[in-house]
């Protein structure tokens, strides 16, 4: 039920960490994977590892914060699934945050979601072949962690755009649904889970241990494939418990 084949997938910040992941699972299950975001090197990076693994990807340069580059990247091609993963976090207290960085938080994760959502959406309904949307969100769009405001307020923003696209676009045949991972190890954060803070952390997480990237495979394929075909509108946690931790 969760084979892709002959399903066209578009994955945003396909360029490392989560995304890159995404894209090779979903390859691994059959669909041909277009990957997208801003630097074409490590852009090419994760074409050559789909690659490896017999899967098909393509590259597509993407900024997510610019409209014009949005139309361009998913005006060209239907897709059947949309991994709305790109995002960024700047922490910091409130107090000090520019309302520069606020903006670029904003703009990235909750407005670049919905531009990607609206471009893509409206090709699968021009179409009328319908499609599941993932929007990658955050258990910090759930409970909230200090100095991550901007970011809270983003991935918060994202489940409920999630719950209300899912809403307006069921008739069409577009599932919408947001996927929020508690603490994933990435290349780009296993220095910091190895410290003292990390691993203070992690002693927090009721299952005692940081989710792995593989740890994403099932809910990322139950969202995207037809196994999920009955789920719209959802908020799935994968966690280890991190929600739920005792207060
Ligand atoms: N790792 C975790 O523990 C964790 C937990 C919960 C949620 N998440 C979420 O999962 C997603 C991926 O996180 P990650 O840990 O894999 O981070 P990452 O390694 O920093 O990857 C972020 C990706 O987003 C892309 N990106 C950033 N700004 C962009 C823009 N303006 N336009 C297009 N692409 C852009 C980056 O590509 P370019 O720089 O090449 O554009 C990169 O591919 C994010 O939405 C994050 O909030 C992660």
């Amino acid at each position: 039920m969760t084979d892709l084949t002959g399903r066209r997938a578009l994955v945003t910040g396909a360029s490392s960490g989560l995304g890159r992941h995404f894209a090779q699972v979903l390859a691994a299950a059959g669909a041909e994977v277009t990957v997208a975001a801003r630097r074409a090197d490590a852009l090419a990076e994760t074409v050559a590892l789909v690659a490896a693994q017999g899967g098909t990807a393509m590259p597509v340069a993407l900024d997510v914060t610019d409209t014009a580059s949005v139309a361009a990247a998913c005006g060209g091609a239907a897709y059947d699934i949309v991994i709305n993963n790109a995002g960024i976090a700047l922490d910091g207290p409130a107090l000090k945050m520019p309302e520069e960085d606020w903006s670029r938080v904003i703009d990235t994760d909750l407005s670049g979601v919905f531009r990607v959502a609206q471009a893509t959406a409206a090709r699968m309904v021009a179409e009328k072949r319908g499609g599941s949307i993932v929007n990658v969100a955050s258990i910090v769009g759930l409970r909230v962690a200090g100095n991550l405001s901007a970011y809270a307020a983003a991935k918060a923003g994202v489940v409920q755009l999630s719950k209300a696209l899912a809403l307006e676009w069921a008739r069409h045949a577009i599932r919408v649904n947001a996927l929020c991972p508690g603490y994933i190890e990435t290349p780009l954060n296993s220095a910091f889970f190895a410290g003292e803070a990390g691993q203070a952390l992690i002693r927090r997480i009721p299952q005692r241990r940081l989710g792995q990237m593989a740890d994403l495979d099932g809910p990322l394929l139950l969202l995207a494939s037809d196994a999920g075909a009955y789920m719209t509108g959802t908020a799935i946690a994968v966690d280890g418990g991190h929600l739920v931790s005792s207060l």
